[in-house]
């Protein structure tokens, strides 16, 4: 499991120093809780305190004790998945009331319990509260409830049956069959309307954490983004940015925020690219396992990108004869331009929620192809120079042991 561990260690930098840190700790200059809050006063919606968020947020006050019995006393084999948050059980719950229910009646929801202590936790545990508590949209995840009690501190959470993104595209085994094309470019678009509705909040939220585990699918591949815990206001007024430490998962994050802490909603879409590249190559953002130069997916298939002949390259072996030309351009294209080094070249969420549209309609497209072009439909594209090592195809590096792996 060692090698794609490093992919889900947080980075926990200064701006000028880009040095790895297992631990998952902020040290935002604007926290949520307490008064810095206070500077960003032309965010009056937004809740400022502990006390205010938690009171104004649309959702249940859970007892330690209630979501004991709805997990089963957080039983290890109820578990879901685990995160640098702690882990994520399986339980039940009330549909009418939300207390606690038998299994296999009521209603199944998704607990994540932190498993640390300290400031870091309960801040990205209130952010989440914060945000989702006050934003309901079809691509966020719903928030059903929380618990402070003691030193626990846990979110209620909407069950997503299919599990994560990550899963799908990384996790080889019988119940993870490799996701189609057109229900890799449905999650797509479904993951961008999610970043387009908080680039579009007043004020604008920046998610910051962008990434395929952060993509959960209900049962009809509907994507929902979740863990808002790196959430934070966007620039207002004159501002161009806002300064922050540099958080976020490497292989994901944008290089200008890595190197100058600036963040801006083009920092979302730099990480919406290296998640789209993911999506069209099936390799992971960063993995060791691959030869030498290809570690870093970004750095590998750039190249390939700016050629349209050579693009089909980085395409999934597995997606053989699903999309045509056209659309492996389209597609790689619009990824490309996200991964731009110069963010103000990079489209916006709405710009990139259009184009991914116009790839959503498979049988169209091919059809446009052929009459267009007259390209044929690709039915075995060369094979990618970065195939997954055996260890990677039979599951053997797996990071996640504790992952469900059905999720029904
Ligand atoms: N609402 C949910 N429904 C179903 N499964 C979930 C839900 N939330 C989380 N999971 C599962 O639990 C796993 C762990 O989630 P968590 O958000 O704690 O960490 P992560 O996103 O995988 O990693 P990181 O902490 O680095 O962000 C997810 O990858 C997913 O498989
Ligand atoms: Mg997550």
């Amino acid at each position: 499991m060692g090698i794609c561990w490093s992919n889900k260690i947080k980075a926990e930098t200064t701006p000028s120093n880009t040095g790895v840190s297992s631990k998952y700790v902020s040290r935002d200059a604007n926290s949520l809780s307490g008064g810095s809050r206070a500077s960003s006063s032309s965010v009056p919606p937004t809740p400022r305190t502990e006390g205010e968020i938690l009171q104004s947020s649309d959702v249940k006050n859970f007892t330690f004790n209630e979501l004991k019995l709805a997990t089963r006393n957080f039983r290890p084999d109820s578990v879901l998945g685990e995160g640098g948050f702690g882990s994520v059980f399986k339980a039940w719950i009330d549909e009418q009331t939300l207390a606690a229910a038998k299994p296999g009646s009521g209603m199944i929801v998704a607990v994540k319990k932190l498993n640390h202590e300290g400031l870091q936790g309960h801040r990205e545990w209130l952010a989440e509260i914060n945000y989702l508590g006050q934003f309901h949209h079809p691509h966020l995840v719903k928030l059903i409830g929380f618990c402070l009690e003691d030193e626990h501190r846990l979110l209620v959470y909407e069950f997503m049956s299919r599990g994560s993104m990550e899963n799908h595209l990384f996790r080889r085994g019988t119940y993870f069959q490799p996701l189609s094309w057109s229900l890799r470019m449905k999650v797509a678009l479904g993951a961008a309307k999610g970043l387009a509705f908080l680039h579009a909040a007043e004020p604008q939220v920046i998610y910051r954490d962008f990434k395929t585990s952060n993509i959960l699918l209900d049962v009809s591949y509907n994507a929902k983004l979740s863990d808002f815990g790196l959430a934070r206001d966007g620039p207002t007024g004159e501002k161009s940015h806002v300064t922050t430490r540099v958080m976020g998962t490497y292989g994901y994050a944008a290089p200008e925020y890595l190197g100058t802490g600036h963040l801006t909603a083009k920092s979302d879409v730099y990480s919406f690219g290296v998640v789209l590249l993911e999506i069209l190559s099936g390799q992971r953002a960063i993995d060791k396992n691959r030869p030498m130069g290809q570690h870093n997916l970004v750095e590998w298939a750039k190249p390939y990108l700016t050629n349209k002949r050579r693009v089909f390259r980085i395409i999934d072996n597995r997606l053989e004869g699903q999309y045509s030309h056209e659309q492996a351009q389209k597609a790689a294209g619009l990824a490309l331009q996200c991964i731009a080094l110069e963010p103000r070249v990079r489209p916006n969420m709405d710009e990139i929620v259009e184009a991914l549209k116009e790839l959503q309609d498979t049988r169209g497209m091919r059809g446009k192809d052929r009459r267009s072009s007259g390209d044929p439909v690709p039915v075995a594209p060369p094979k990618s120079p970065c195939k997954s090592s055996a260890a990677a195809e039979n599951g053997a590096n797996y990071p996640r042991p504790s992952a469900s792996p059905l999720y029904m």
